[in-house]
């Protein structure tokens, strides 16, 4: 038997009903929130992730499904979403319209070449958001209640953490001090973090190594060091969330595994799935429209791990729903045909095709999950009726065919 490769998992049954569940949710919030909706490819030549996630990523640097396709283009299966909405936006030259406001959601697979555990895989599905043109902290703050909100409507309870990566003026003094610091003690850090010293000291500070995480405690701390606009942009933020009662912890190492980001970063996470707790994460990318070679734009966005929330999310009850059609003999089969396509306008139907017993049709229509059998028999089509029984409210009837087939028009 051919299985699905390691990391990726088939949606069907219960999860494939969650999953459509979710992004239907999702999408109807992201619209109330003025998102509409962009497709961009899933395979993209790999030096857009290498600008923009950034080489120094373990994303790009060890995770990316990466190869050389038939006409010797170097591509990769998108590792996120972010880089190939930027990607579309400055190729439809949005990037002019400056002063203009563009916000787009997305879903869809990502694919990131890790190793497979709980809550962690292969293949995985985000369902994502990006505002351009919106420099102001309002569009951050309107984003994490964006997150709260969705949340809630799913009944999944989540823990909020935000923190300031600061900009080009605050960061890099900041990058300086932190690498002194960590040159100091590197002797005692895990190999990892000795190696990000050089190439990514940020990333230190989120190491998941207890003794790491030690030694860090004392590390300066960005939110201690930022320029005047990123302290006002950053406590104006707090402010907000304060305000609109979403309870938030800053966590200061919290630095997110792309290197796209400046100014707000947020993560939502889980206390009830286990290591792998982040279930959205996102921020701000003022410079990232540049990197892709487009004109300034501010930008800010998440995106959420479907998988993570899979299990958690409340259900509503199913119901049963539609006709499902039965004959009874071959010439009431001919009779349901016609019925079926013209009922299939507006409800949903299942026809069996083999004729049988109305115990039987009974028995499939609960199956099917249909709210009502309707049955074709000899002496129903003689008269041009149909036998009806609505499976919720245990009732049944023999209505003439006319008036189901005026069904059609509800
Ligand atoms: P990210 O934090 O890398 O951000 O991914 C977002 C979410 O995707 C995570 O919080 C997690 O729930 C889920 N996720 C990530 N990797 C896996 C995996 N291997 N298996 C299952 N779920 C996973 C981004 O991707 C950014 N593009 C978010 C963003 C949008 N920032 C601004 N705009």
């Amino acid at each position: 038997m051919i299985h699905a490769l390691r990391g990726m998992k088939d949606l069907i049954f219960d999860d494939a009903r969650r999953y459509e569940y979710i992004i239907g949710t999702l999408s109807r919030i992201a619209r109330n929130y003025g998102f509409e909706y962009i497709e961009t490819p899933i395979l993209e030549e790999t030096r857009l992730f290498k600008r923009s996630v950034g080489e120094s990523s373990d994303i790009v640097g060890k995770e990316m499904y990466q190869f050389t396709d038939k006409g010797g283009n170097d591509v990769c299966l998108r590792p996120e979403g972010t880089a190939g909405v930027v990607r579309a936006f400055v190729q439809a030259k949005l990037d002019r319209q400056q002063g203009q406001k563009y916000r787009f959601f997305y879903h869809g697979p990502m694919f990131r070449y890790e190793r497979p555990q709980k809550g962690r895989l292969r293949e995985f599905h985000q369902f994502g958001v990006e505002s351009f043109g919106e420099k102001s902290v309002e569009e951050d703050f309107t984003l994490i209640v964006m997150l709260a909100e969705i949340f809630e409507a799913l009944g999944i309870r989540t823990r909020v953490k935000i923190n300031s990566l600061g900009c080009t003026a605050c960061m890099p003094p900041y990058r300086r001090r932190l690498v002194g610091y960590l040159e100091a003690i590197a002797q005692e850090l895990c190999p990892d973090c000795q190696r990000r010293i050089a190439t990514n000291p940020i990333r230190v500070l989120d190491c998941k190594n207890e003794q790491c995480q030690k030694l860090l405690e004392e590390a300066p701390k960005l939110s201690q060091e930022l320029c005047e606009q990123c302290d006002r942009d950053f406590t104006r933020l707090r402010k907000l969330l304060t305000e609109a009662g979403i309870a938030y912890e800053v966590d200061t190492h919290l630095v997110r595994g792309l290197d796209y980001y400046s100014g707000a970063a947020f993560e939502f996470v889980s206390d009830e799935i286990g290591a792998q707790s982040a279930v959205a994460g996102g921020g701000r990318y003022d410079r990232l429209v540049e990197f892709l070679e487009g004109r300034p734009t501010p930008g800010v966005g998440f995106a959420i791990g479907i998988e993570r929330i899979m299990e958690l999310v409340r259900m509503p009850q199913e119901r049963r729903e539609g006709w499902y059609l039965g004959a009874m003999t071959p010439e009431a089969l001919d009779r349901l045909l016609p019925l079926a396509r013209r009922l299939r306008r507006s409800h949903r139907v299942v026809v069996e095709y083999a004729p049988k017993g109305l115990k039987a049709h009974l028995k499939g229509a609960d199956k099917a999950k249909a709210r009502y059998c309707a049955v074709i028999g000899e002496e129903e089509l003689a008269k041009e009726h149909i036998w009806i029984k609505d499976l919720e409210a245990r009732e049944e009837k023999t209505v003439p065919l006319k008036e189901l087939e005026k069904l059609e028009a509800q």
